[in-house]
């Protein structure tokens, strides 16, 4: 099988932060044990990010799991409205709403947008279409979106961006709101290398170029994965993540081997090779975090760049690798 062709990377523009902030943990118990006792280190973690220029955060209104729905905004809400005034106008908070059945119609996503604007204290400068609705209800998704573009014409939020589409439903979304005059600003999907295909050949990464859409790149570290050194015996994480650790880790070791080797090289811990292979591709890796360690790998790994050399040899190992992640059941084609 011939290997596909993975396009050059383009630098990140000046003034963007090399690095966002992922909140999907917070509030999360179901995969990420998350117990209200961690909120101070969770707001640690934020404010050190902040005061290391990682002033991006992803979250969502169906992040929280159980009693603790919508736990993620609330807690972004109440960190972002403790920074004094002028840090936290430099902060962007995107939120994602999800495109539940019951959510119809050009009105159909008022009620959560102003769930999220509220949870979030004000603080919300982007919406941003959770999934794609093409594979189950197409008909469910075009209103949406006119919805999202909708708050932006009105000034109610600045930008819009969608998430976990593939390269055709991407064109379709950005001409239906190119004939409205809103921008797409961004598109989010899963990208690490166990999950490289959007940049791939046949991937978004060439349609983003393309049409001027950045690229968000979710679960960079494959949930903390990437980050363990060969052969590590650290005890699995708890619930289904430690099954996809089990399944995973034994067929990953020759990638982590060669990561480490670039880690050492670079002096810097393994995640931060993971990291700055989606940045070699010009995407803004989203990396979610719970403690000020893992701000401080995330914000050090933003200051420096892969080799080229490196990141074909990770390429290659990326595409020759037994183990890929799960795909979003909802990913468009
Ligand atoms: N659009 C979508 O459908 C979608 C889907 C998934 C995620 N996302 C977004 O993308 C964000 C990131 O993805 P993710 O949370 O799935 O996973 P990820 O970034 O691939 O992995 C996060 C985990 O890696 C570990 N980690 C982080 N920094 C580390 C470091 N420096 N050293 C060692 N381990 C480190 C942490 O685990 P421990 O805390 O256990 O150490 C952390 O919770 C989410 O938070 C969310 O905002 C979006």
């Amino acid at each position: 099988m011939a290997e596909p062709v993975i396009p050059l990377s383009d630098p990140a523009p000046a003034g963007r932060p090399g690095v966002g902030v992922g909140t999907w943990a917070w509030g999360n118990q179901f995969l990420w044990g998350y117990d209200p006792a961690q909120d101070g280190e969770l707001a640690a973690c934020f404010r050190r990010a902040v005061d290391l220029g990682l002033t991006f955060f992803d979250t969502a209104d169906s992040y929280g799991t159980g009693r603790f729905s919508g736990r993620s905004e609330e807690l972004l809400g109440r960190f972002l409205q403790n920074l004094p005034p002028d840090r936290r106008r430099g902060v962007t908070v995107a939120t994602k709403l999800a495109p539940f059945p019951w959510r119809l119609g050009r009105r159909g996503f008022e009620r959560a947008f102003e769930g999220s604007r509220q949870r979030l204290q004000g603080h919300l400068q982007r919406v941003q279409l959770h999934w794609s609705t093409a594979r189950y209800a197409p008909w469910q998704e075009g209103p949406l979106l006119e919805g999202l573009a909708d708050l932006v014409a009105q000034g109610r939020v600045g930008s819009l961006g969608v998430s976990n589409l593939g390269p055709c439903r991407l064109r379709q979304v950005h001409r239906q709101l190119a004939r409205r005059g809103v921008r797409l600003s961004s598109l989010q999907v899963q990208l690490s290398l166990l999950a490289p295909d959007a940049v791939g050949d046949a991937g978004v990464v060439t349609v983003c170029r393309e049409l001027g859409i950045e690229l968000l790149a979710y679960s960079p570290l494959a949930l903390g994965l990437l980050s363990e050194p060969p052969g590590s015996d650290r005890p699995l994480p708890a619930g289904p993540r430690g099954w996809l650790f089990r399944r995973l880790r034994p067929r990953i070791q020759p990638l982590l081997q060669a990561m480490e080797g670039m880690a050492r090289a670079h002096g810097a811990p393994m995640a931060a090779v993971a990291i700055n292979w989606c940045r070699a591709h010009g995407a803004l890796p989203l990396v979610g975090m719970r403690r000020v360690e893992q701000a401080e790998v995330a914000a050090a790994a933003a200051l420096w760049h892969l080799a080229e050399a490196e990141r074909r040899e990770l390429d290659r190992l990326a595409h020759a690798c037994r183990a890929r992640m799960p795909a979003n059941p909802f990913q468009s084609d």
